[in-house]
């Protein structure tokens, strides 16, 4: 069976997207600098799929040590790319780290494919390339305009994005597919596998589960005046064992070949929208656990509403995303108990 290269494969997709790629045959090789995961992720894919995926501890950036990892697996024929820093306010802070390891990583491992004779990327992307679409925009299908930035890691999304399209055009061997993520949730149901954050968790969910697990005193509902129904930011959670199965479906349909464009793009989304007090409020009826909440002030840099139209996931990668809520939310608090242990 063919070998796909996970960049970033002990990460907190890529080590769900690890699980189900070897769960349909595949090998895998992970790469991995371990910046912002560790080994144990290892052992809970081995716990899952009762086999360990091969590994190299390696930094994308670092050219020779990537050529000699595809010069080690010479049966790799396609390749993930999820190895990226991704913390938007950290961005804001460190730029010049964002633009040097998210861009060169991404260089650095097209170059070593060509080298190597591998044609297949599938790209992690984000549906922060969007910023807040215009109302006539909302769901978000992939015509939507890209605009500009809001934070330097929206930026390095954006410039990856137009990186891969450049190369494709240079290089008609090439066949990538961009998958533009709304806001990846949940942990694996097994959880031995989730969501790690370092330090002060800046997504919601993380933030929503330690407060349950009484590691943090009350979440704060960064605004409840917006536009919306309830006042409160609307986001599209998609589940991340979804969201996985979703990346075996591009990988399966690049390999047959039958991809209409060098390029294609699809939103990866459930297609509906839900807002912070609504995410809020199912979490406790589902866990029974109350969640202390103050609403404050506004967060720099969010953006009101944005969920995906995923009808040409649905159609073209014959794959949905339709995990109820409430299972996707008690996945995410049965891993938060589970590391709390
Ligand atoms: C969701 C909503 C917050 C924390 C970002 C990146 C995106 C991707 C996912 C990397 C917002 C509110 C949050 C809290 C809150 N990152 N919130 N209290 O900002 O939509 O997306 O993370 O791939 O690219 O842009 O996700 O989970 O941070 O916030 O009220 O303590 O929850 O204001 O409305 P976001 P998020």
């Amino acid at each position: 069976m063919a070998r796909i290269l996970v960049t970033g494969g002990t990460g907190y997709i890529g080590s769900h997207t690890v699980v189900e790629l070897m769960q349909q045959g595949y090998e895998v090789v992970i790469v991995d600098n371990f910046s912002n995961s560790s080994a144990d992720v290892l052992d809970g894919i081995a716990a899952i799929v009762g086999v360990r995926p091969a590994f190299e501890q390696v930094d994308c950036n670092d050219a020779a040590a990537m050529d000699a990892v595809f010069a080690q697996y010479p049966d790799i024929v396609g390749v993930i790319h999820f190895a990226a820093s991704k913390a938007v306010n950290e961005s804001v802070a460190q730029p010049l780290m964002y633009y040097r390891n998210n861009l060169m990583s991404l260089v650095t491992v097209l170059e070593q494919m060509k080298k190597h004779d591998v044609h297949h990327i599938v790209f992690s992307s984000s549906c922060t390339v969007y910023g807040q679409p215009a109302a006539e925009y909302l769901p978000v299908d992939e015509n939507a305009p890209i605009q500009k930035a809001l934070s330097p890691y929206g930026n390095t999304k954006q410039i990856n994005e137009e990186i891969i399209c450049d190369e494709a055009h240079a290089d008609a061997q090439l066949r990538a597919t961009i998958l533009r993520y709304f806001n990846p949730i949940g942990a694996h149901p097994s959880a031995l596998i989730g969501e790690l954050p370092n330090g002060v968790p800046q997504n919601l969910l993380p933030f929503v589960t330690q407060t349950a697990a009484g590691l943090r005193k009350e979440l704060k509902v960064f605004g409840n005046d917006y536009n919306t129904p309830d006042g409160s930011c609307i986001r599209d959670y998609i589940y991340v064992v979804d969201l996985a199965k979703a990346h075996v479906k591009a990988v399966e349909r690049m390999l047959q070949g039958t991809a209409t464009e060098q390029v294609e793009v699809f939103n990866l989304g459930t297609g509906k929208g839900l807002s912070v007090l609504e995410i809020l409020n199912t979490f406790m009826q589902v866990t029974g656990v109350n969640i202390p909440y103050q609403i404050v002030g506004r967060r720099e840099g969010d953006i009101e509403q944005v969920w995906a139209k995923p009808d040409k996931a649905n159609a073209v990668l014959g794959w949905k995303a339709d995990t109820p809520i409430e299972d996707v939310l008690f996945s995410a608090w049965k891993w938060e108990q589970k590391i709390r242990k």
